[in-house]
Formats: structure tokens, C-alpha cells, sequence
């Protein structure tokens, strides 16, 4: 067998670790592994070559994508489809994997569709927006990094008694800054899924500022995460902290951070790397058994899909992964109304 393999999308740390064991996997069979450089973008253009064990010795350690990665407008038009399709047959493949999140994914559900080649898609993107499944390649990577930069935001926070903000990444999705902010030790986390107006978001960051700052209570510093979503521009959520802040004769300064694509990069945590592994292998074992237009799922909520050898990791058609995703985005996915539930769990406690 001939199987393409490419990293789609927002890079995540992990893709390299998937590549790599889908190469191990494929290339013990006796079968070919083709590298399609830059997403889609390569495929359109047959930017493509024969992959051997060597390049993929020792990558899983590498953040970013060494196949690079893009992400390609014409793809999403029925052109860039059907010269997809065609470079598909003129490449000879008989199999795809797609590494990606939800725009490369429903790419492989339109070639999938329309193709005697299997596609399988591999869940990968720091949002950790997909559905069903209970995480994708990056998320772990960057929540670890959101910890991270936030322990040293609160360090200097705590030296100058300061208010911070801090910016994640996330797109749509809030889970990033809920858990990097829970684990941070955040006093408020805001997320686009609670649906808050600017008034409601301002008023309740007013009454964090209140319980920190009076009644005796003498915190050393404030940190709010704030996922990217949420549609109060960050410099003018500061703005009105500070002003919040004066008015209560806090003292204190308010400042902001926008970790931004900081939280993409670095090298896969030991989780991202096992997880990644685990689904590149699971996604090569499907082509070969003869699977398509699926995605391999880690720890699926509520079992969906078919099991595969490995007890973490399910079969999932793309059809269902995509609608699952539309729900998790429009907030009617019992997954989304149980994170939500859990942060408003977490509420109460956070600025005490
Ligand atoms: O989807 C991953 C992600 O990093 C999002 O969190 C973010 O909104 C987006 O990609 C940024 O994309 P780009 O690097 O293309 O600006």
C-alpha cells in the first residue's frame, strides 16, 4: 500500500510523535509512507515524498510539525476538492491521514467521500474543540505551558502586588484557559461558553477586585485568564479593571499579558507524545485493516464508534465527529454543558 500522510491546520505539539509511529507502523507492513508537505497545500501542488524510518528517528520529541503545515483556502472550494481528488489518484494512494483539527478533518470527510482512498483523520489542536474525543495531539502541551507562563506572570504579579490578565489561545473554546487557569491558581477564568455580555463579564471581575482588595482579606495578586474568545477586547477589559480598581482605592496596578502562540510551540509534554503514538498508530492500523472516512478518537465520552486493539483509543466516523464539533461550538454537547458545569463548580472557590 501507498498511504499519504499530512499535518494540517494550527500545528499542535504531538504531530511529529503521530507521524512517527503511523512511519513505524506502516513501514514494518512492508507498506510505502508518502509525506505531503504543508497540509493541503502540499497535496494541491504534489509536494510530496517517500518517507523512511530515518526521518522519523527521534522527532517525537519536536514541537511544530516537520511536514510543515498551512492552512488552505482553496480546499475548502470545490476546485481545490476536486484537484485534491486528482493529485489523490495521481500519487497513487490508497490511503490518507490526516493530522489536523476540525477544518482539516472535515477536508478528509469531503475526500473521503468522493475517493476509493481511506481517509482517517487523527485528532490534533491545541483548542481542544473536536468532538468525541476527550482530548486531541497539543492540549496538554499547551495547557502545560499556560501554567507555566502563569506561575511566572503571578511571581512578578505577587512582588508588585499586582491585577493581571492573561490572554490564551483557544479560538471558540474556553477549555485552555479553564484549565491552565484552575491549575494556575487563577481567580476568575472567563470563557466564551458562559455566553456573558461586557457588562456581565466587567461586573463580575469587579466583584473579584472587591473581595480581594476589602474586608482584610490582603491578596498579593489577582490573575484572570481570559480565553481568546471571549469578545471583550483584552486591552479594554484592563482598562476597566483599573478603573475598577481606583474607584475601589485598591492600589494597584492592572496589566496584561496575551500569551498568544507561545502556547503552540515547545516540545510535546510526555502525555502529548504517548497519546500522539497511540492514535498514529491506531490511524495506521485502520488504513491498512481497510477503514475510511474515520477519525480515531482518544478516551471517546460515552464510547462512541467501534474499539480498536488499544482500549484508549475508538473508531469514530468523521460524519459523527463533525456534527459532535458543531455542538461543542454551539454549546448544546453534553460535553461542553459538563466543562461549563464544572467551572461554574469551581467558581466560588477560585477568588476566596
Ligand atoms: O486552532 C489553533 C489556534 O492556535 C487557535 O487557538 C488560534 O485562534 C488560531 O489557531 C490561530 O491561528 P493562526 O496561527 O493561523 O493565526
Amino acid at each position: 500500500m501507498r498511504i499519504g500522510v499530512l499535518t494540517s491546520g494550527g500545528d499542535a505539539p504531538g504531530m511529529n510523535a503521530a507521524v512517527r509511529s503511523l512511519v513505524k507502523a506502516a513501514v514494518a507492513r512492508g507498506h510505502a509512507v508518502i509525506g505531503i508537505r504543508r497540509g493541503y497545500e502540499g497535496l494541491l501542488a504534489g509536494d510530496a515524498a517517500e518517507m523512511g524510518l530515518a526521518e522519523v528517528d527521534g522527532s517525537s520529541r519536536h514541537g511544530g510539525t516537520r511536514l510543515g503545515s498551512a492552512r488552505c483556502r482553496e480546499m475548502l472550494t470545490p476546485a481545490g476538492q476536486d484537484r485534491a481528488l486528482q493529485r489523490l489518484s495521481e500519487m497513487a494512494l490508497d490511503g490518507l491521514v490526516v493530522i489536523g483539527g476540525n477544518g482539516s478533518l472535515t477536508g478528509a470527510h469531503v475526500l473521503a467521500g468522493r475517493s476509493r482512498c481511506r481517509v482517517v483523520g487523527v485528532p490534533a489542536s491545541i483548542d481542544n474543540d473536536l468532538g468525541h474525543t476527550a482530548l486531541a495531539i497539543g492540549v496538554d502541551t499547551a495547557v502545560n505551558t499556560i501554567v507555566d507562563a502563569a506561575d511566572r506572570i503571578s511571581d512578578t504579579a505577587t512582588a508588585h502586588r499586582r491585577v493581571f490578565v492573561i490572554e490564551v489561545m483557544g479560538r471558540h473554546c474556553g477549555f485552555l484557559a479553564m484549565r491552565g487557569g484552575i491549575a494556575a491558581d487563577a481567580d476568575a477564568v472567563l470563557v466564551p461558553e458562559r455566553r456573558w455580555d461586557r457588562a456581565t463579564t466587567l461586573a463580575r471581575c469587579e466583584e473579584v477586585l472587591r473581595r480581594s482588595f476589602s474586608g482584610g482579606r490582603g491578596k498579593e495578586r489577582v490573575l484572570f485568564v481570559k480565553a481568546e474568545g471571549v469578545d471583550y477586547p483584552t486591552r479594554e477589559l484592563v482598562a476597566d479593571l483599573q478603573r475598577a480598581a481606583d474607584a475601589l482605592g485598591a492600589g494597584v496596578d492592572v496589566r496584561e499579558t496575551v500569551l498568544g502562540h507561545l502556547v503552540r510551540g515547545g516540545a510535546p509534554s510526555a502525555l502529548d507524545r504517548l497519546v500522539a503514538l497511540r492514535l498514529g498508530y491506531a490511524a495506521a492500523q485502520a488504513v491498512m485493516a481497510g477503514h475510511t472516512d474515520v477519525m480515531v478518537a482518544w478516551d471517546a465520552p460515552g464510547g462512541v464508534g467501534e474499539a480498536t486493539e488499544d482500549p484508549a483509543v475508538r473508531r469514530v466516523p468523521l460524519a459523527d465527529v463533525l456534527t459532535e464539533t458543531a455542538r461543542m461550538l454551539d454549546g448544546t454537547s453534553a460535553v461542553a454543558r459538563s466543562r461549563l458545569g464544572l467551572l461554574q463548580m469551581a467558581d466560588g472557590l477560585l477568588a476566596l
